[in-house]
């Protein structure tokens, strides 16, 4: 079943007042149906979410990819969702464990795992690209870009065969470059094809705020730029609590800490757990597939391809950018000041660095 009342799912007494809010997602289930007929009575004309998306296809089921499959089944965001690995057993085991779990969560997306057969993900609308290794002792960083390009190359030619139209996201690092091997695999428009790091660095951001305000996080309004690593570039100018700049309610000091753990904030976890996060990186991931989904035009840091936007161009970076039903409806331009714009074209030339370096690989001729 999936029915999102999304706003007024808080209060239903609320119904009349924010009637234009009501949303059903429409998937030919008795209780939609006759909650639509309910709402037609009361005079309140739901939005209706055109078609459920058939499948979405995650490509890694390791922690990040089966954390993504599982928050995109908890939110009925399609009709199956398939978990796609190169290891014999595991995206089975975690399909199947996923999918125990909705008679008790109560959701119906089907969750299936399949070891390298695409021809299960045929049709996708969406895929999430997640596969890869982490660098290892003695690896070197075009080592790592090497080994994790020819996996992103291999599985997106695959995945885009037998889903030609699907839009890809991309969640492996290093995560800028990789958005560009899928670009230069994929055979499909730049809007088609971006990254996932903003919408996590900027969650990192709004909980260290809302914990140093004791706040509700999601009263945290923030923007973050630039590529995916120690060149972010947070915008407390852009940063506020339910519009009040968060400049008036913490002092520099503070806030330039935030800054600083926020770019830390992948390192942070690591140093804890030996291994790199995936609960919010997964549900970062499937923020995205919803935006586009339910064609919600969210506005999200996405890693994107730059065409003369920000003065940059041919370089994949995060900036907030329109998530749709299109993927990437548009990149948006802000007003950043001199130095912002300086810590941008910093972050571009990094990124710029590693994006060479896998040109001169060779691996797309
Ligand atoms: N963009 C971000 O913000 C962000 C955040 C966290 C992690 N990551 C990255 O996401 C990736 C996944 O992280 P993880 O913690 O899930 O790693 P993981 O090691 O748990 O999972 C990776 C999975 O990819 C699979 N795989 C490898 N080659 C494959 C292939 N050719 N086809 C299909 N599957 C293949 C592996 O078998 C493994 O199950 C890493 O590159 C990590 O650095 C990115």
């Amino acid at each position: 079943m999936v029915v999102q009342l999304k706003k007024i799912r808080i209060n239903w007494g609320f119904f009349k007042t924010v009637q234009s809010k009501v949303t059903i997602n429409h998937n030919h289930n008795y209780f939609t149906k006759y909650l639509y007929i309910w709402l037609m009575k009361q005079k309140i004309k739901p939005k209706i979410i055109s078609q459920i998306m058939q499948k979405i296809t995650v490509i890694g089921a390791g922690n990040v990819g089966a954390t993504v499959a599982n928050v995109i089944a908890h939110k009925n965001l399609a009709k199956e969702v398939v978990l796609v690995d190169i290891k014999e057993g595991t995206a089975e085991g975690k399909a199947l464990d996923i999918w125990q779990s909705a008679p008790i969560n109560h959701f119906n997306t089907r969750v299936t795992g399949v070891t390298n057969d695409y021809l299960a993900t045929k049709g996708s609308g969406v895929i999430v690209i997640t596969s890869g290794i982490p660098r290892k002792p003695g690896m070197s960083r075009d080592d790592l870009i090497k080994t994790n390009a020819a996996i992103v190359k291999e599985v997106t030619e695959k995945a885009t065969k037998y889903s030609p139209d699907a839009i890809i996201i991309i969640v492996s690092n290093p995560l800028d470059v990789m958005t560009y091997a899928a670009y230069l695999a994929a055979n499909k428009p730049s809007s088609k094809v971006f990254g996932m790091a903003g919408t996590l660095d900027t969650g990192r951001y709004r909980a260290f705020i809302a914990n140093a305000l004791n706040v509700d996080p999601i009263d945290v309004h923030a923007l973050l730029m630039g590529g995916h690593g120690d060149t972010m570039v947070p915008l407390p100018r852009y940063t506020s609590v339910n519009g009040i700049p968060v400049t008036e309610l913490l002092g520099k000091e503070e806030l330039d800490k935030i800054v600083e753990r926020t770019k830390k904030g992948g390192g942070e976890l690591v140093n804890l757990m030996g291994t790199s996060a995936w609960y919010a990186p997964g549900a970062a991931a499937a923020q995205i597939v919803e935006a586009i989904v339910d064609d919600q035009n969210r506005v999200l840091p996405v890693c994107a391809m730059l065409n003369g936007e920000y003065g940059l161009k041919n370089v994949y970076l995060g900036v907030p950018c329109k998530i749709g039903k299109n993927g990437i409806e548009e990149i948006i331009k802000i007003a950043l000041n001199k130095e912002e714009q300086a810590l941008l074209n910093t972050s571009a030339q990094a990124v710029r660095e590693l994006m060479k370096s896998l040109d001169d690989m060779k691996l797309f001729e």
